[in-house]
């Protein structure tokens, strides 16, 4: 196999940008897309020539397709990633992985049994930023690792568009809990987390939280995420990482990002490190080459319990063990 046919389910935010990545990846094709959402639906297979799939059930039977995108809403990830791989097909699922530890187990299994790739969807890893991040670490040169601090703040318009759907900690913070593991390189045995009650909540979950994470190998970490930021935010995003070793420190700033524009109706730093078309040419790589994937359903289930865990501390003020 020479090119991967993939299919995409759910284009809403996240699904809209699997289809443009993957139109600019030479060795895949989108084959299929499915949505219940009539209008999106045909507007998204007419812009990338893919075959419209109001039912998902229908588009894993298209002949020649090899592998799906998960990219629906969260609670929805089990039972479409299940019949993917009862499908046979391979699975790039969005985070988090699933909502519950047990989903997840389910998730895993299937694809196991069914002998088909699973990759999570942690867009961080694939980040030149924290790429570089992470290889000067592992090369040593800031010496044994202290501490690391991680923040993610979104824009207020972010929470209003999730509505509800989940808290900051899934949406925002999975991203960092798992970041965190990878660069550390060990396994988080305690996690303590507390959320700002000081704004009446718009929704029931929290909006923005610090979580300090200890690991195995004794380093802690604080991860501060939120999506509180005013909307006129000129980057929509506030991402910072600050690591101490005793060697060395590394602080990495992905709010300005080095272009900015300035017109007579808006000032905007965009965004010059997309990780996700890398993710995704990375999920496609390993499908063709038969390579194990670089961030697996396991990882995806650890930073799973790792928000699960810090919810848990936000509820009973305690530290929980993992
Ligand atoms: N990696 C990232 O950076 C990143 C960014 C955003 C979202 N996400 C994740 O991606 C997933 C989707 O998030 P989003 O923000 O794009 O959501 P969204 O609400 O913008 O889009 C979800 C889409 O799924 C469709 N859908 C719902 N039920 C369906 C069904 N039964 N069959 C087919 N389609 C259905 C909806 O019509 C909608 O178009 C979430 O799990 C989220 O956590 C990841």
């Amino acid at each position: 196999m020479t090119q991967l046919n993939v299919g995409v389910v759910g284009l809403g935010a996240i699904g809209q940008k699997h289809c443009e990545v993957l139109a600019q990846i030479r060795e895949a094709k989108l084959l299929a897309v499915a949505d219940t959402n009539a209008e999106l639906l045909n507007k998204t297979a007419g812009k990338f020539g893919a075959l419209p799939f109001a039912d998902y059930e229908q588009m894993l039977q298209t002949p020649g397709l090899d592998a799906v995108v998960v990219a629906t809403p969260d609670h929805l990830h089990r039972d479409f990633a299940i019949k993917a791989a009862q499908a046979g097909k391979h699975i790039l699922v969005e985070k988090p992985i699933a909502t519950t530890e047990e989903d997840a187990l389910a998730i895993i299994a299937a694809a196991d049994a069914a002998g088909v790739k699973l990759m999570v969807g942690f867009t961080l890893r694939f980040i030149p930023h924290y790429i570089q991040a992470r290889s000067a670490v592992a090369s040593g040169k800031l010496g044994t690792l202290i501490s690391i601090f991680s923040r993610r703040l979104n824009v207020i318009t972010q929470a209003e568009r999730i509505g509800g759907r989940c808290g900051v900690l899934h949406f925002l913070g999975i991203h960092d809990f798992d970041m965190l593991r990878w660069m550390v390189g060990s396994e988080p045995v305690s996690i303590y987390s507390e959320a700002s009650t000081s704004i009446p909540r718009k929704f029931p979950q929290e909006n923005e939280a610090f979580t300090i994470i200890h690991f195995e190998n004794g380093v802690v970490a604080c991860a501060h995420i939120g999506w509180n930021l005013p909307k006129l935010h000129p980057a929509g995003r506030d991402f910072k990482l600050d690591i101490s070793g005793d060697k060395g420190s590394l602080n990495m700033d992905l709010e300005r990002q080095g272009l900015e524009i300035f017109t007579e109706t808006e000032s905007k730093f965009p965004s010059t490190a997309p990780g996700l078309i890398e993710e995704d040419r990375a999920f496609v790589d390993c499908v063709l080459d038969d390579k194990p994937v670089p961030v697996s359903g396991h990882d995806g289930l650890v930073a799973l319990n790792m928000v699960s865990a810090a919810l848990k501390s936000i509820e009973t003020g305690l530290p929980v063990k993992l």
